[in-house]
């Protein structure tokens, strides 16, 4: 992502590891410490998280099962929206509760900077347009105090992240995208083209699983399952996507890391194309 930021591009999403609807602390704890540990195991070097995921709780499971981290571990986190009594997801954009975000994240990460926040704009499944000059200047002026230190851009338009970049660099877009979802596809490839990386969430579906015929005969075919083949599509669209899987389960983890490795063919790449029309 920048010269101080190499990461795997397998990485790890750790929203699954909060309790039932990303409320509270997750029904095994011990497990989630242990999917945590076994990501780092395995080589990944990218874990993504919010502050708000729990509230708070996904952070200090982080905490607990890696610090004191690794020097190749990068924890990539997002601020920007809050969680509710109803379980929605309101943005928290002022600038005092950006700092407050700031804060917390290196509290409960128990980190003296953040190697990245992304400031999430939209909602859960896409973006809300408008300027978003205030709020991405405020995680400006935390860059230059030394809290952060590379800055992304979450759920955001093209015209929101040309608007960022007027204020500050930055690193990375994560935004919702799959192999059935593909309204960003002109957008990958304009980060591609900056070399900024494009860090889809939802790659499996998130909440709403990958359903699709094509996607299972052709997984069929390979003798792999359709989540392998839903990641390493993601991994051979282009060269920018970095990968954040969620999962609570250590063998899903497994699963993943080595589903993503499988090579697709042109012709697997060209049917599994069509399976978002
Ligand atoms: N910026 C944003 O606004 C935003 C929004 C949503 C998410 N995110 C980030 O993106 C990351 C990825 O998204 P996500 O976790 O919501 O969705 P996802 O990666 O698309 O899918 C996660 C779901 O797939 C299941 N799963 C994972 N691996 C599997 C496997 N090998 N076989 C069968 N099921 C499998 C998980 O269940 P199990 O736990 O049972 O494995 C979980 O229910 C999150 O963890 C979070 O860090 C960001």
């Amino acid at each position: 992502m920048a010269e101080d930021l190499t990461v795997t591009r397998m990485g790890y999403g750790a929203m699954q590891l909060a309790g039932p609807h990303v409320f509270g602390p997750p029904a095994d704890r011990d497990a989630a410490v242990a999917v945590l540990r076994e990501a780092v195991a395995l080589g990944i070097t990218h874990i993504d998280t919010a502050d708000f995921y729990g509230p708070h709780v996904t952070n200090q499971i982080i905490k607990e099962a890696l610090h004191p981290y690794p020097d190749s571990l990068h924890i990539v986190t997002k601020v920007g929206a809050l969680r509710d009594a109803e379980g929605n997801w309101p943005q928290a954009l002022a600038p005092e509760q950006l700092r407050q975000a700031v804060f917390d994240n290196l509290d409960h990460l128990g980190l003296d900077a953040l190697d990245v926040v992304n400031l999430r704009v939209g909602g859960l499944d896409r973006p809300t347009p408008g300027s978003i000059a205030e709020p991405f200047t405020v995680l400006a002026q935390l860059q230059q105090e030394g809290l952060i230190k590379h800055l992304g851009l979450s759920t955001v338009t093209a015209e929101q992240i040309a608007e960022a970049q007027s204020i500050a660099p930055i690193v990375c877009v994560q935004n919702f995208y799959n192999i059935a979802n593909r309204a960003d596809d002109e957008l990958i490839d304009s980060l591609a083209a900056q070399s900024i990386a494009y860090v889809p969430y939802f790659p499996l579906g998130g909440f709403s699983p990958l359903q699709s015929d094509k996607l299972r005969s052709v997984a069929t075919r390979l003798n792999a399952t359709p989540m392998a083949v839903a990641l390493a599509w993601l991994l051979q669209r282009s060269p920018n996507i970095l990968l954040i899987p969620g999962t609570s389960s250590v063998a899903h983890l497994r699963d993943n890391v080595t589903g993503a490795m499988l090579t697709l063919s042109k012709d697997e790449l060209t049917e599994l194309n069509s399976v978002a029309s």
